[in-house]
């Protein structure tokens, strides 16, 4: 684990500062979670996440809903190892669930450019769901490029680099319970 001193991450070069604490973030995914629970009652909808980044938020959201739903993951391969977008945009593994006619929510960590979510839409679709909503943890408004509707956000957040609560910086640092940004 990073070195934590007067609340700052120093990282190489890199210092990252506190951005959203614990408490903010257990907060707010409480509140998502009992509007999604309203917005779907009566329904079981699958609950699809995003590989890696989004397990932490998915498994605090997932406790928060309070009606019957179903889980899945799919991965992509987007960003390498590093904090630059790599542009492109792959699938390393399927989901499981036949999602014909299901209520679909995807669960993403950060939306960023818009591309990853926007190839998830564009390859689900194809799968004829009843409905697709996504829900994302973190939404960058000033870097989006795709034309993409988020209908659950968790905090906005200005377009830096983040890490924690899933979010890694060359794979690690998911385990944060908070979330740093980078201070440039
Ligand atoms: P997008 O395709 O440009 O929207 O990027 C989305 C993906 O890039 C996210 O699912 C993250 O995996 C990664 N990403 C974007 N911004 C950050 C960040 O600030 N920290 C860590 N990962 C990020
Ligand atoms: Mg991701």
């Amino acid at each position: 684990m990073p070195e934590i001193k007067e609340e700052q991450i120093v990282l190489g070069k890199n210092v990252f500062i506190p951005l959203l604490s614990e408490e903010a973030i257990q907060a707010r995914v409480r509140d998502l979670g009992k509007q999604i629970s309203l917005d779907y009652k009566n329904k079981v909808p699958v609950i699809i996440g995003v590989l890696n980044g989004a397990f932490v938020f998915m498994s605090d959201l997932l406790r928060n809903i309070s009606i019957d739903c179903e889980v899945d993951f799919f991965k992509l391969s987007s960003y390498g190892d590093e904090k630059i977008t790599s542009g492109n945009v792959s699938l390393i593994k399927e989901l499981n669930c036949d999602v014909k006619g299901r209520e679909l929510i995807i669960v993403e960590d950060i939306i960023d450019s818009g591309l990853s979510i926007k190839f998830i839409k564009d390859m689900i679709s194809m799968h004829n769901p009843a409905s697709m909503r996504i829900a994302a943890f973190l939404f960058k408004p000033n870097s989006l490029r795709y034309d993409v509707k988020i209908d659950y956000i968790g905090f906005e957040i200005p377009s830096k680099f983040v890490i924690g609560y899933g979010l890694d910086y060359a794979q690690k640092y998911r385990n944060l319970k908070s979330v740093y940004i980078i201070n440039e």
